[in-house]
């Protein structure tokens, strides 16, 4: 089986980045998401710029029978993952009685039980390979998020699955790594219902580039957690000694104005 580097997501943003980033270190690609057309013209990009196409595969990794199909596509093309790369992922702004439920639900399918089925799934070859697993968490995985709760919630159980998977895979050779990029402005804003740009929180955003950068170097170095940026360290430093009882309130104070301002 011909090793190769999975990105979902791969179609937008981070994860567009994230494509760059590994096809630029030679590392064979598939990529995974559900608009094929935006899919097949980074692939061209890459080809054009004299590297392997990667091969692309649309689907909606949220459907329950979405990474049992892509094993077997992998399988009937010679392929397997020696580096998984589970990107795609989005939010919702708003109080959780009053966003959609099946919306909600489906977030959890994909930040949640697609980035998990991903993870073990592969896992035998992964080891062949000695290769590794690249999670993208958030900052918003540091505390509860009342405004953005079940995505909040969905990137806490992000980081604190790779972190217990670093351990566990680690003894395998395999290095699992969560990256948690503070803002990042890219399609995730408007998907999640946020249409004012002064929601952004400036002093803390990074370009996607960028954050994809950090994300692959970090996973090369072998680290447990990377924080993208020193402004969202000190972000993370500080949700971790500020009591809950403090902050709550407050980021419910800052989701009524996102809310009115949306
Ligand atoms: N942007 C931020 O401020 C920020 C901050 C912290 C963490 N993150 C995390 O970073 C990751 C990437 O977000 P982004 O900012 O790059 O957002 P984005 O620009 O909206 O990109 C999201 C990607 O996920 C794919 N996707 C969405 N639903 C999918 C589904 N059901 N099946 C397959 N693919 C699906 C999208 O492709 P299709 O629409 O073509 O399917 C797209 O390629 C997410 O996990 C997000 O939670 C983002």
């Amino acid at each position: 089986m011909k090793p190769i580097t999975l990105v979902t997501g791969a179609s937008a943003g981070i994860g567009a980045e994230l494509a760059r980033v590994f096809a630029g270190h030679g590392h064979e690609l598939v990529l995974v998401a559900r608009r094929e057309d935006k899919l097949s013209a980074l692939a061209d990009e890459f080809a054009a710029a004299g590297g392997q196409r990667p091969t692309v595969l649309s689907m909606d990794l949220a459907r329950r029978d979405a990474i049992p199909a892509l094993a077997t596509e992998l399988a009937a093309r010679g392929l397997e993952p020696e580096i998984i790369v589970n990107n795609a992922g989005f939010g919702l702004v708003g109080r959780a009685a009053r966003l959609n439920r099946d919306e909600q639900l489906a977030m959890i399918d994909l930040n949640v039980r697609a980035l998990t089925e991903l993870s073990l799934t592969f896992v035998d070859g992964l080891a062949r390979h000695r290769g590794g697993i690249l999670n993208v968490a958030s900052v918003a995985a540091f505390s509860p998020g009342p405004g953005m709760a079940v995505y909040y919630a969905s990137k806490a159980y992000v980081l604190s699955l790779s972190e217990a998977l670093h351990q566990e895979y680690g003894r395998r050779g395999i290095r699992v790594t969560a990256l948690c990029p503070g803002p990042v402005p890219t399609e995730f804003q408007q998907r999640a219902g946020l249409r004012d740009e002064r929601s952004q929180i400036a002093l803390l955003s990074l370009s996607a580039e960028r954050v994809a950068r950090i994300g692959y170097d970090g996973l090369m170095r072998g680290k447990r957690v990377v924080v993208a940026g020193f402004g969202n360290r000190v972000a993370v430093f500080l949700l971790r000694i500020i009591p809950n009882a403090v902050l709550l309130p407050l980021m419910y104070v800052g989701t009524r104005w996102a809310e009115r301002h949306s």
